[in-house]
């Protein structure tokens, strides 16, 4: 009898990001809050169909296009938008950066650990303490050996800046280091501005390769000021590596649009890379789907949605700062001896909020309130229906 290639195969754990949403899912409590997944959901808990996508959406089918292909690297005026948005207009016009749209900030940090592993194959990956969930196995699943860096310090809930310094200092030339450009994820610790200049420098001096993760572009303070990281490394330093995504700033989550951007030492350097990378792609799932990126481009290059987009990303910010200052206030009139006071100090969607596996494990079990067994909660899930519940579950167990 013949043995099935199958019988072997074990079964995977659940993601530990997108396998709390499939808990969640399955769960029948009425007042469940999900607080695992990084996404944004309106005060009605809804994720929003932003105005300017509805109305380049119906621009879209009434131009009725056909569905042909697009290039291997996408469409070109989504990837000359991107370029722009993320190293400034100026930058933009050297020649010296390429960018190629792709599936998500996932899809765009596969491109270029791939392309990274052709370039230097010998080479080790850095990623913070902690990172994102998927970094590690993304990087690992293309080849590296992926090693962490310190970043988060739980005593002071803030940067271990001192030895994230250090680390780097120590790594040897070509390490490719993976920095959170904005919104730190997990934990919603940024590096100040003046904290960038010293990484950059060390980069230079050791020769490092940064990868810098853009994701939340808009999330934190506004788009010019979270690209800061990207052009200040940018303006003196190359190759820059660089994932981004418009998942969240445009909320199109399911139509998988992002981006990969290369800043090479020379026009001729970019074409050349542009050339292989577009090989990767082509062998990989040939060339990117065309909605999402058509949307975002429209939008984009069309001032009066544009205009709309920068208000909605501004309303999405301010929604998400109001929900921390909320959380705050909530948890410390519930428990007074608890103070989340701290989160008012972090970035983006996400907190780290100190809770502890156990912990995590209780607001699950007894209250149906997800969150990510790290204590990360993505604070745009609150909103003015269930913060008050999810306020009472998080004090009881952080006080109990
Ligand atoms: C998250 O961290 O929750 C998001 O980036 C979604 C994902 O793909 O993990």
């Amino acid at each position: 009898m013949s043995t099935s290639i199958l019988a072997a195969v074990q079964m995977a754990p659940r993601d530990p990001i997108l396998g709390v949403t499939e808990a969640f899912v399955a769960d029948q409590n009425p007042n469940k809050v999900n607080l695992g997944v990084g996404v944004y959901c309106d005060d009605d808990g809804k994720v929003p169909l932003l105005e300017c996508v509805r109305l380049a959406e119906r621009q879209r089918v009434e131009a009725a296009p056909p569905h042909s292909y697009l290039p291997i690297d996408g469409l070109q005026s989504y990837d000359r938008a991107v370029m722009e948005l993320v190293f400034g207009a100026q930058l933009a016009k050297s020649g010296r950066i390429i960018t190629v749209q792709a599936l998500g900030g996932t899809g765009g940090l596969k491109i270029g650990a791939d392309f990274l592993k052709r370039l230097n194959p010998d080479a080790q990956v850095w990623i913070s303490d902690p990172s994102w969930e998927n970094h590690r196995a993304l990087f690992e699943n293309a080849g590296f050996i992926v090693n962490s860096y310190p970043y988060y310090q739980p005593r002071t809930r803030g940067l271990d800046f001192d030895g994230m310094l250090a680390a780097l200092e120590g790594l040897s030339a070509g390490s490719i280091v993976v920095l959170h450009a904005c919104c730190h994820n997990p934990t919603g610790v940024d590096l100040s501005r003046e904290q960038w200049q010293p990484v950059l420098e060390v980069a230079k001096r050791r020769e490092l390769v940064p990868f810098l993760d853009l994701a939340y572009q808009g999330f934190g303070d506004g788009i010019d000021a979270d690209g800061y990281a990207v052009r200040l490394f940018a303006e003196s330093y190359s190759p820059i590596f660089v994932s981004s995504s418009f998942s969240k700033s445009f909320s199109l989550y399911g139509e998988r649009v992002g981006a990969f951007s290369l800043l090479a030492g020379s026009a001729d350097e970019a074409a050349r890379a542009l050339s292989q990378i577009k090989r990767l792609v082509r062998t990989n799932y040939s060339n990117p789907p065309t909605h999402g990126g058509q949307i975002v481009a429209t939008v984009l290059a069309t001032p009066a949605l544009r205009a709309q987009w920068e208000r909605e990303l501004g309303a999405m910010r301010d929604r998400i700062k109001a929900m921390r200052k909320a959380l705050v206030e909530k948890i410390r009139a519930r428990a007074p001896g608890v103070d989340f006071g701290f989160i008012l100090g972090q970035r983006g969607m996400f907190s780290y909020t100190g809770l502890t596996k156990a912990q995590v494990e209780r607001l699950r079990k007894e209250y149906s309130v997800y969150a990510i067994e790290t204590g990360r909660i993505c604070v745009a899930a609150l909103n003015s229906k269930n913060i008050d519940y999810a306020a009472d579950a998080i004090a009881k167990v952080a006080s109990s």
